[in-house]
């Protein structure tokens, strides 16, 4: 990737560390300036562009498709359609492990859902493309759809999120209902979802032989390598994969979409090179979402304000043809304390594109029930909903009875607490008003995230000049990834940060693991680390064994030589022994107008304890984006699904709503030093994800605290407001 020079334009000032310094991100000069090159904007010589045709339909089958009128238009080149697509090696219907999901790939002329991918045209041009893929103008046998929590019988999934249980329990959650002096029943919706990155996914793929070439965002750049591999029956060393920029990906980048693999497809099929970038539109459908949960939640505190049970149950949906179900429920194995909990999940099956990993899946999405429930509970036990908290944290994690590997969860309550001015509150709801005469409401939420890792590789080099080279296929999705992991590659290396060449972002590199799950800069970080350190000792050896050396024969037992590898043997047994999660406490002010039910965020405090902080303004950064990712889960994003058609109503920036610059609050960030010393060498946490978690409970508080109206149906709007239903 000679082409791409990164930077760092801001001086640092190095007090004996590269981690912990809050460098400039070495990509933003690129960015700003438009220098960076995303997949999209690839053009190699020859290259031809793809345009999908896509079912306007929820089920049934395509009967007809105007091949003749698309291909008789100028400039098309080809129409791909289930009759000619070229042979796979493998059916994209088979699943065969966690991470594998079923694609649509033109297996077939029956459609499971709207915006099903139902024929590839190519062309010379990208209008020439669009008009051909109209002129297809298809012919359905169309089946009613099934949509809804309640489109068909439920069941008992196999597993939820990535294998998870779908039921836990620990203690006897219906003896402790029974024996509890309060009690909260309530049950709380929450809409479908779309991640809706500001980059679509894009591909540009060139095929030479069997070798595959292929620009094209991706959170798991070996996965995905893996998976082409397998569908095209080739070899994975044959796949070249770079992906150096990303517009976002919040989870629908992780796994290759089945648009993505349709580009290479039509590559294969024109023998030249295609690009197919998806409309917006086009992404409500085949890239996955978060789906809709219906939570019931009963809780039960003894005379003392004790929680005594939880019951989270969860109501959730997936699609026809695949499994993936929205652990929401398990948000509450964590955050209190409770002799007795319970968490389960049952789900129906409907006529919508399989959902996906969507940021904080199931920890966003229970948490903003668990935090409503919690806040209604505190007010039946007459209590201040901080104090109710205070009491009722957990010390231990509740679901697993493990103790955590560090915690500063009461820290985070008490420094947000005191920068929100908290202790001002008063306890009962519509108490306070602005100069304007617009309600004032303050709502608390606490944030939880597990600290995950998974495998990850990297190579080191020391040079003979005494510079040094990283290497890994790490992913930068716009969160910073590659100068947090710059910071520990130099410090790795035991080099300032401008004396290390470091590479990244293509699938020729180490894998790296997937960017997702807040577990990034743990997984990729220690690889570096662990390389470093392994790169460190061979110098060591090759130094203590060099008769010129002065240090010949001193023995080099203080170095720790690793293996390059992701886990020590000491590491693995932490992760059993130890809950591992980050915390937070999130403090959030609302404004309702009287009248008219308008709502507004006004005011975020989020202190968080995330173990070690390798670069403050990238995770200050991060925390922010999942702070607004929680204002707009509480007030702003829904998808409509129209009942009757089963499709997506809003599938467009305009009607879906997401935050722009003027919903988004004061925020302000508090990083809690915290040191756990068990969860990795390094001592790092994610922070990718937790943000989400407080926040959006927080706000529905503080609308309870400035309405007196509790809304259990999210997004909180005006209607619902001024409307309870
Ligand atoms: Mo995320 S949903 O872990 O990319």
């Amino acid at each position: 990737m000679p082409e791409i020079v990164l930077s760092q334009t801001l001086a640092h000032v190095r007090h004996g560390s590269n981690m912990g310094q809050p460098l400039t991100r070495r990509d933003g000069v690129l960015k700003v300036t438009g220098a960076a090159k995303y997949a999209a904007d690839q053009h190699p010589p020859g290259m031809l562009h793809a345009v999908l045709a896509v079912s306007t339909i929820a089920r049934g089958h395509v009967a007809f498709l105007d091949v003749a009128a698309a291909k008789a238009h100028p400039g098309v080149v080809e129409v791909i359609t289930t009759a000619n697509r070229p042979a796979l090696a493998q059916d994209p219907d088979e699943r065969s492990d966690l991470f594998t999901f079923r694609l649509d790939l033109l297996q077939s002329d029956r459609v499971r859902y709207a915006n099903q991918p139902i024929a590839i045209v190519v062309a010379e041009t990208l209008e020439a493309a669009t008009e051909g893929a109209a002129l297809l103008a298809p012919r359905y046998e169309i089946e009613p759809a099934r949509v809804g929590l309640d489109a068909t019988e439920s069941f008992v999934p196999a597993a939820v999120g990535p294998g998870f249980p779908a039921q836990m329990h620990r203690g006897d959650v219906e003896a402790g209902l029974a024996a509890a002096t309060r009690k909260v029943t309530e049950t709380y919706e929450t809409p479908a979802q779309y991640h809706n990155p500001m980059e679509p996914h894009a591909i540009v793929a060139a095929w030479d032989g069997d070798t595959l070439s292929i620009d094209t965002p991706s959170q798991g750049l070996a996965i995905a390598q893996g998976r082409l591999a397998g569908l095209f029956g080739i070899s994975p060393d044959s796949i070249h994969i770079r992906s150096p920029f990303l517009g976002g990906g919040f989870g629908c980048k992780g796994l290759i979409s089945g648009p993505q693999v349709l580009g290479a497809i039509a590559a294969r099929a024109v023998g030249r090179p295609v690009k197919l970038v998806l409309r917006r539109e086009q992404m409500y459908g085949p890239v996955g979402h978060r789906a809709p949960t219906q939570q019931a939640l009963r809780l039960g505190t003894d005379q003392n304000g004790k929680l005594i049970a939880i019951d989270h149950r969860t109501k959730t949906m997936s699609s026809t043809f695949d499994d993936f179900f929205e652990p929401a429920s398990d948000a509450s194995h964590t955050p209190y304390a409770s002799a007795a909990i319970a968490t389960s999940h049952e789900a129906v099956r409907a006529d919508i594109g399989t959902p996906m990993f969507m940021r904080a899946p199931g920890e966003a999405t229970g948490s903003i029930a668990l935090e409503s429930a919690i806040d209604e509970m505190a007010r039946a036990c007459g209590m201040d909903p901080l104090a109710f908290r205070l009491k009722n944290y957990a010390e231990v994690e509740p679901i697993s009875g493990k103790p955590f590997s560090s915690k500063a969860l009461r820290e985070c309550y008490r420094q947000g607490a005191e920068r929100f001015g908290w202790e001002r509150r008063p306890l009962g709801s519509r108490q306070m008003r602005d100069r304007d005469g617009l309600l004032v409401g303050w709502g608390v939420g606490t944030a939880t995230f597990p600290a995950l890792m998974f495998a990850g590789h990297a190579k080191a080099v020391v040079r003979s000049d005494g510079s040094g080279i990283m290497e890994i296929g790490a992913q930068d999705m716009g969160q910073g990834a590659w100068t947090a992991l710059a910071q520990i590659a130099a410090d790795a290396l035991a080099l300032d940060i401008d004396q290390v060449e470091f590479r990244s972002g293509t699938s020729d590199l180490p894998d790296a693991g997937i960017a997702g799950g807040s577990a990034h800069t743990a997984t990729a970080g220690m690889a570096i680390h662990n390389a470093g350190a392994d790169v460190i000792a061979r110098l060591a050896e090759l130094a203590t064994s060099d008769k010129p050396s002065p240090l010949f024969g001193a023995g080099n037992a203080g170095v720790i030589a690793r293996s390059g590898r992701l886990c020590r043997r000491d590491d693995a047994a932490a992760q059993s022994t130890y809950a591992m999660h980050a915390h937070g406490a999130v403090f959030a002010e609302v404004k309702v107008d009287p009248d008219l039910g308008q709502i507004r965020a006004t005011r975020v405090v989020g202190a968080f304890a995330a173990g070690r902080i390798i670069n403050p303004r990238m995770v200050e950064s991060q925390l922010n984006g999942g702070m607004i990712w929680g204002v707009s889960f509480a007030l702003h994003e829904r998808a409509v699904m129209d009942p009757r058609s089963g499709r997506v109503m809003n599938a467009n920036l305009a009607e879906y709503h997401v935050p722009v610059n003027a919903d988004v609050p004061s925020l302000e960030t508090i990083l809690v030093e915290e040191h756990d010393p068990h969860v990795n060498a390094l001592g790092i946490k994610g922070v990718g994800e937790i943000g989400i978690t407080g926040t959006a409970g927080a706000v529905a508080n503080a609308v309870w605290h400035a309405t007196g109206v509790r809304v259990r149906k999210f997004p909180i709007t005006l209607d619902r407001l001024i409307e309870p239903e």
